[in-house]
């Protein structure tokens, strides 16, 4: 049975997701909603992604949110918006690791959110965005499609550290042969190399009792 959510609730998720700094198309927001519902309640909501276009139109219209820079069709906070909230030097939540929820776009959206609140500047924001979207692919890839741990902020001396956690899905040699991860001797590992270039340090510990994978990296910000 499908969760019902009213109108009402509907708008407080939307304004909620939005004020997270989260910014993609309809289908984005609507699967982020369903990701939200589905981590209060176990359940699906039934919802469309008309009404959910519906609210961010009149968001747009009402000048709370505008048209992406790059996609006209994706909507972001306005600069003056009433949906801006504090922004401090630590984030943390969970996301469900599945590509169903468009995981990767909401934490690119937000982490670019909270960095350029965190007035670090545009150059780095593409850097450690492009970074952590490699780290959030391989938990979503090598995960169990469940909760992701997110976690990062700045310290006083500008180091943006970064951490996640998730379950590892069970290990199938068989697939990662198939789909050609590993050739006679190597494995791809590109994503690791373009980390270990944008972080100035990272490490990936492999929990084998709990069956976690924990990756955490930082980064020292230019001053801006
Ligand atoms: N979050 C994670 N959970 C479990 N295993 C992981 C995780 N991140 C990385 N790994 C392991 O580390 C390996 C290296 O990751 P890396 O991103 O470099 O390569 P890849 O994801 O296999 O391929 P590519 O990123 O080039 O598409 C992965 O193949 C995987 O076995
Ligand atoms: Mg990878």
């Amino acid at each position: 049975m499908a969760f019902s959510l009213s109108s009402r609730e509907l708008e407080t998720e939307l304004i909620s997701v939005i004020q997270k700094g989260a910014g993609g198309n309809a289908s984005d927001f609507c699967k982020w909603i369903r990701m939200e519902i589905v981590k209060k309640f176990k359940e699906e909501p039934d919802i469309t992604e008309n009404d959910v276009i519906t609210l961010l139109e009149k968001f747009k219209s009402n000048g709370d949110l505008v048209s992406g820079r790059f996609d006209s069709r994706e909507y972001f906070l306005s600069d003056d918006s009433k949906f801006h909230k504090k922004v401090g030097t630590h984030d943390s939540y969970n996301i469900l690791g599945k590509l169903d929820y468009s995981p990767l776009q909401y934490v690119k959206t937000r982490l670019e959110y909270f960095l350029r609140k965190n007035s670090v500047d545009e150059e780095e924001i593409i850097d450690v965005a492009i970074a952590t979207i490699e780290a959030i692919e391989n938990a979503v890839k090598y995960g169990d499609g469940e909760i992701v741990e997110v976690e990062y902020s700045i310290d006083r001396s500008r180091k943006f550290s970064i951490s996640l956690l998730n379950n590892i899905k069970e290990f199938n040699l068989e697939d990662d042969i198939k789909r050609g991860k590993f050739t006679s001797t190597a494995t791809l590992m590109r994503g690791m190399m373009v980390m270990q270039k944008l972080f100035n340090q990272v490490d990936l510990e492999i929990l084998d009792d709990r069956k976690q994978a924990s990756f955490k990296a930082s980064r020292i910000l230019g001053v801006s």
